[in-house]
C-alpha cells in the first residue's frame, strides 16, 4: 500500500517520539512492501515561532492532501500568558479537518500491572475504548470575557447530528467488541447532556445487541477507579471525554502508553494523548510508546491489521522486557526514547532475533 503520511510532530516531546513513530512505520513498509512517504508541516508553537500561526494554512493544506496525519504533541509554556497560544492550533486543527470522533483505548498491560497505583485484581484484563466528541461543546462554543476581566463565560452546545456521528461510529465498535455502550453525561443538569441522551437512546434501538447504560459523569469518574472492568466503549461528550480519559490513564500505569485516533468523514489523525511535556523536552526521557502505537492505529486504520498487530506485539516485548523510558520505573533509567524506538522496529524487523529474549 502507499500512503502519504503528514506528519505534525508540534512541540516539546512532539518530535521525540512521532521519530520513533516513524522508526517503526519504516520496518512495517520494508516487511510488507508498502510505500510510506512522509511530509512535515509546523503546528503548535513551533508554528507561532515561525509565522505567528499555531495552524498555518499551509499545514492545513498538507493535512488535507495526505492520506493520514501522525500528530505529536502541542504546548509550550512560553505561551502561558500569549493572546495566540499553541492549543489554539490544536483546536484548528480538529475543527477544520472535522475530526469529530477521538477514539482512545485504554488497556491494562500485563507485565505494567503493578506500575498502577490501582490494585491488580482491579485492572487486570481491563480492556476500554474511550469515544470523546471532539469538535462541539464547551470547547468550541462562544466565549466571552468582559473588559474588566472580571467576568468570563464559556458556552456549551450540541446538535442532534453531532451527537449522532461519534454514536454511530461507538455503536459499531461495541457490536464488534463486547457489545455495551457507557454514555457518560450531566443528565440531571445539564440541557445538553439530556440531548445527548434523548438521541443516543433513540438511535441504540439499530444496536439491539449493544447494551446502552448512563452514567452520570462524577459518579463515571469514581466507577474508573472502583471498578473499570464494567466498560468496554465509552461514548461522551468533549470536556467530559478529555477528564476521563487522562483518568483512565491510570489504569495502564503512564499516560505515555495510551494513543488515540481522531477521525472525521474526510481525514484521519493519529496522536498520543499526553501533551508536551516540556519539562522532558530534548532529554531522551519521554516514552514513545503512545505516538508507536498511535502509528499502529494509523495502520488498523487503513486495514493494515496484521501490521498493526507486529507493533503491538513489539510493544507487549519491550515492556515485557522492560525496555522502557523512567516513567515505568526507575530500575531501567538508562533506556531512552530513541532507544525504546530502536528496540520495537528492530523487533519487527525480526521478531524472532534471539538477542531480544
Ligand atoms: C487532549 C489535550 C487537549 C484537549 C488540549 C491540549 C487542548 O488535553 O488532546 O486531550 O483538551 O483536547
Ligand atoms: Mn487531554
Amino acid at each position: 500500500m502507499k500512503l502519504n503520511i503528514a506528519v505534525l510532530a508540534g512541540d516539546g516531546i512532539g518530535p521525540e517520539v512521532s521519530d520513533q513513530a516513524i522508526k517503526a512505520l519504516n520496518a512495517i513498509a520494508l516487511e510488507f512492501d508498502h510505500k510510506f512517504s512522509f511530509n512535515y508541516a509546523k503546528v503548535g508553537g513551533a508554528a507561532i515561532d515561525d509565522c505567528g500561526d499555531p495552524f498555518p494554512q499551509k499545514t492545513l493544506e498538507l493535512c488535507k492532501t495526505s492520506d493520514a496525519i501522525l500528530f505529536g504533541a502541542i504546548g509550550d509554556p512560553k505561551y502561558d500568558n500569549a493572546e495566540i497560544r499553541p492549543e489554539q492550533g490544536l483546536l484548528k486543527m480538529r475543527k477544520e479537518l472535522g475530526l469529530f470522533a477521538n477514539i482512545r483505548p485504554v488497556k491494562a498491560f500485563d507485565s505494567l500491572l503493578d506500575k498502577s497505583p490501582l490494585k491488580t485484581h482491579l485492572i487486570k484484563d481491563v480492556d476500554i475504548s474511550i469515544y470523546r466528541e471532539l469538535t462541539g461543546g464547551i470547547y468550541f462554543g462562544k466565549k466571552e470575557v468582559s473588559q474588566d476581566g472580571n467576568y468570563a463565560s464559556d458556552l456549551c452546545e450540541y446538535s442532534k447530528k453531532e451527537i449522532e456521528r461519534v454514536a454511530h461510529l461507538a455503536f459499531k465498535a461495541a457490536k464488534a467488541r463486547r457489545q455495551k455502550v457507557t454514555l457518560i453525561d450531566k443528565a440531571n443538569v445539564l440541557e445538553t447532556s439530556r440531548l445527548w441522551r434523548r438521541t443516543v437512546t433513540e438511535l441504540s434501538k439499530a444496536y439491539p445487541e449493544v447494551k446502552l447504560e448512563y452514567l452520570y459523569v462524577d459518579n463515571a469518574a469514581m466507577q474508573m477507579i472502583l471498578n473499570p472492568k464494567q466498560f468496554d466503549v465509552i461514548l461522551t461528550e468533549n470536556m467530559f471525554g478529555d477528564i476521563i480519559s487522562d483518568e483512565a490513564s491510570v489504569i495502564g500505569g503512564s499516560i505515555g502508553l495510551i494513543p488515540s485516533a481522531s477521525i472525521g468523514d474526510k481525514y484521519a489523525l493519529f496522536e498520543p494523548i499526553h501533551g508536551s511535556y516540556p519539562e522532558a523536552n530534548g532529554k531522551g526521557i519521554a516514552n514513545p510508546i503512545a505516538a508507536i502505537l498511535s502509528a499502529a492505529m494509523l495502520l488498523e486504520h487503513f486495514g493494515l491489521f496484521d501490521e498493526a498487530e507486529i507493533i503491538n506485539y513489539a510493544v507487549e516485548k519491550s515492556l515485557k522486557l522492560g525496555i522502557t523510558t523512567p516513567d515505568l520505573g526507575i530500575k531501567h533509567e538508562e533506556i531512552s526514547t530513541s532507544k525504546v524506538g530502536d528496540f520495537i522496529a528492530d523487533f519487527i524487523s525480526n521478531p524472532t532475533d534471539s538477542n531480544h529474549n
